[in-house]
């Protein structure tokens, strides 16, 4: 019955743009504009998705089986799809009406008319659809009746309301909050809103760690740590300052010694790897701190971080991050230095990526960014793991990276002493009262 939740989410859709055009001829009404563009574009929407694609699926694959299952079924479904047959029709009418108090030959009282006399019908038209052809459909068809028309509607692509077109508005707003001045920002949001995404279980394990020790000297900064990655999976380390986060990422990366314990990854045990082997073995990090090269140019910085990669790719990969960070490219000349904070992060951020990594370690993203650029950086974190990136990510802001974490880890003085799902760290008492000031 998957069927019909489509449905109903596709007629909540198209009754939020009546509501709209509604509110749009109050306005004409008061005295405002007719914009035939905007009507012209929510005209070829309803006519190529809802009259074209949702209509036309009702009429092949569920009406056909609700007439065929109940005989009181007939008289709904005769009206309802003689309003499908009507619809283009209906819309042509509007359309001509819109023409010509475009071109100012009937007032815009005409048009906002009929407008209404349209959405009305278009109200009705769903109301009839829900409350009497859906319980129906309910009652009388069978499993392989809904197997049959659920495949139909699976295959939807809305494209004002459905995913396709939210990642690309997703994109268009990372590209518009990167190029936007810091001191400015872009609408202000909370981290509260903050939520994981929709994914595909975890796969296998890709980073194991045990019992995992580090010493400076003679102070032993971490204490025999075990952690797991799993292929595709966020994971977030959180702990107060000196907890040994970036120690932890740095023993990862290989620039910092192990004294004890093992590092496997990707099946094979890497605790005698040299640092530049594992960077070519995709365990990529872009530091705490940043540390670009500020004399280089940004395009120099990018290039350092494809230097494990065959030369044939990097103008392509270079693409890639330019696309994500759009001001990157624009700057792509300049010294790095001369880049902003929140810049610099996404320039260390697109360096990591230029060694294609098969897990990406980021080191506090947001440590010394404004409120909005904190926002904008963990948007980038959600992106990339709406790919499909394998992301560890450590963070004193414990709250904005267990949101959008699978899973969790606290760390404090060098032992992990919390681990759960993202969710399930954010409301332990403990968790909440060290680390999310609660
Ligand atoms: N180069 C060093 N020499 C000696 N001790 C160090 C060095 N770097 C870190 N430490 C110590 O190791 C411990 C862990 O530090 P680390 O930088 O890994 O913590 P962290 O969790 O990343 O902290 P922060 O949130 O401040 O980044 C701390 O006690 C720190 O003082
Ligand atoms: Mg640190």
């Amino acid at each position: 019955m998957e069927a019909l939740r489509i449905i109903t989410e596709e007629h909540q859709n198209l009754w939020r743009i009546a509501i709209t055009l509604d509110q749009v001829a109050d306005d004409v009404d008061a005295g405002g504009k007719v914009d035939p563009a905007f009507f012209g574009s929510i005209f070829d929407y309803i006519e190529q998705f809802m009259d074209g694609c949702h209509h036309a699926k009702e009429d092949s694959y569920l009406f056909p089986a609700l007439r065929q299952r109940s005989a009181e079924a007939a008289a709904v479904l005769d009206r309802l799809q003689a309003e499908h047959r009507n619809g283009p029709q209906v819309l042509a009418d509007l359309r001509a009406k819109l023409a010509s108090t475009a071109a100012g030959g009937d007032g815009n009282a005409a048009f906002t008319e009929a407008l209404r006399i349209y959405t009305q019908s278009i109200k009705a038209h769903i109301r009839t659809e829900e409350k009497d052809a859906m319980p129906l459909a309910r009652e009388v068809l069978t499993a392989d009746d809904w197997a049959g028309i659920d495949r139909a509607f699976l295959d939807n692509n809305d494209p004002l309301f459905g995913d396709q077109a939210a990642a690309e508005f997703r994109q268009l707003f990372h590209r518009i909050a990167s190029l936007a001045p810091e001191s400015i920002g872009l609408g202000a949001h909370s981290a509260g809103e903050l939520e994981p995404g929709v994914r595909k279980g975890p796969g296998e394990v890709l980073l194991k760690v045990e019992g995992l020790e580090s010493c400076y000297g003679r102070i032993k900064a971490l204490k025999g740590m075990d952690l797991e990655v799993r292929r595709g999976e966020t994971v977030a380390l959180v702990g107060a300052n000196g907890a040994g986060k970036t120690t932890f990422l740095r023993t990862l990366s290989g620039v910092q010694p192990m004294s004890a314990g093992r590092i496997t990854f990707d099946g094979e045990d890497i605790s005698a790897v040299r640092s530049d082997q594992r960077v070519r073995r995709g365990i990529c990090q872009s530091p705490e701190g940043r540390q670009v090269f500020g004399p280089l140019s940004i395009e120099d910085n990018l290039r350092l971080g494809a230097y494990t990669q065959p030369k044939g790719q990097v103008e392509e990969d270079m693409e890639k991050v330019f696309s994500m960070f759009p001001i990157l490219k624009e700057k792509r000349a300049l010294p790095a230095g001369t880049l902003s904070g929140g810049q610099q992060q996404m320039l260390a951020i697109g360096r990591a990526l230029m060694g294609r990594p098969k897990l990406l370690l980021l080191d506090e993203p947001s440590m010394g960014l404004a409120p909005l650029l904190v926002q904008e950086v963990f948007n980038v974190v959600k992106a990339l793991k709406a790919q499909g990136m394998t992301i560890l990510l450590v963070e004193q802001n414990a709250f904005a990276a267990l949101a959008i974490a699978d899973r969790g880890y606290v760390l404090e003085t060098g032992s992990v002493t919390l681990t759960g799902t993202g969710q399930e760290l954010i409301s332990n008492e403990q968790v909440r009262a060290a680390y999310l000031g609660m």
